[in-house]
């Protein structure tokens, strides 16, 4: 109770994915994926290192896509802090950025050093993940029917209200037929489940649940979100051929055991940033206008509970009188 209030770290996170957002939406609808990826790594890393943080990349981008990363093992802040773990994906959704559709987000989460599962090399994961209201009575492993009356009741509504939010791909199908099976309402997403997650928890955006199989750093990163939200993620490694087996056989990681939420974030001291590129189910995307931009951010952190949308207005002008980045 006489603890004296410590810093919310959230905001330097803040500071970081506005910085990557604003990057990146200049790169948006030029259909240049990696261009993408690389202005909001770049922008990033430049933040990052003025952070009062001894950082260590635990969940960086790139595994699956060879993306010009913050990779796994790279040191960031500028040492002078807490020992922490950064879980980073620079830009979530950059097919979308690069397309000029909706939901794409630059996102970085930070707990304590050694909190966060490592997934290595197995790249997607099962996932379910809910909101406070549902939380602590989904089950991964049981019928998605039976999760989907549960959420409906957490919730208050009839089944055919419920609206689930699914990655578009087929190894997903069998999440839309159960979905569709018992009348509920499904929101297909291009990519981007990180949002999703997040959309689930937020029970202002009228999504219920998130179901199917995505990223793995992506569930780590929506872990994090969530234990500052008081929803709940549920995730197992879903590994895509005999290869990929053998590596978490060899690896010691368990195929079999559902991850709880706890599993991915072994703490509850964990921040979390996360500011719109293009807008999407929560944020605005970037806009730009003269020699500025605006931007829309999450700000979280889990020892308060506080949940923060932050607006902000950026003067470029200003903003290269003091810094190296390029502002354009
Ligand atoms: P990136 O933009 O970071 O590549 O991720 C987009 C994304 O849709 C994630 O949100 C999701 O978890 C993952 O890709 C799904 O992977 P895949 O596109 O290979 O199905």
């Amino acid at each position: 109770m006489s603890e004296t209030p410590d810093r919310n770290l959230a905001f330097d996170l803040a500071h970081v994915t506005e910085t990557a957002a604003m990057a990146a939406a200049r790169w948006q609808g030029r259909g240049d994926k990696e261009g993408v990826d690389q202005a909001a790594v770049d922008a990033m890393r430049a933040i990052l290192a003025s952070v009062d943080i001894d950082g260590v990349v635990v969940i960086g981008e790139g595994e699956k896509d060879e993306a010009p990363m913050l990779y796994n093992g790279e040191r960031v802040g500028n040492g002078n802090g807490p020992e922490v773990d950064i879980a980073v994906d620079p830009i979530d959704g950059t097919t979308l950025s690069a397309q000029g559709m909706p939901g794409a987000l630059a996102v970085i989460a930070m707990a304590e050093r050694g909190s966060m599962y490592s997934p290595g090399s197995v790249v997607y994961m099962d996932k379910i993940a809910v909101g406070p209201s549902a939380a602590g009575k989904i089950d991964l492993d049981a019928p998605v029917e039976d999760n989907l009356h549960v959420v409906a009741d957490a919730r208050g509504k009839d089944i055919n209200d419920l609206t689930a939010i699914i990655l578009d791909r087929p190894r997903n199908e069998k999440y839309i037929d159960a979905v569709r099976r018992v009348g509920g309402r499904i929101r297909l997403i291009r990519d981007g489940d990180i949002s999703g997650a997040i959309s689930a928890a937020d029970e202002a955006t009228g999504i219920d649940i998130l179901l199917g199989v995505g990223g793995s750093p992506e569930a780590v990163i929506a872990a994090a979100a969530l234990t500052c939200m008081g929803g709940e993620i549920q995730a197992r490694l879903w590994p895509r051929d005999d290869s990929e087996r053998q590596y978490a056989l060899e690896n010691g990681l368990d195929l079999d055991t559902v991850l709880t939420q706890k599993d991915l974030v072994r703490s509850n001291n964990v921040f979390f940033a996360a500011t719109g590129v293009t807008t999407g189910e929560f944020l605005q995307g970037v806009e730009f206008f003269g020699d500025g931009a605006r931007t829309h951010s999450v700000v979280m952190r889990s020892k308060t509970g506080s949940v923060r949308s932050m607006h902000a207005r950026h003067d470029f002008t200003r903003l290269r009188k003091i810094s190296a980045l390029v502002y354009d």
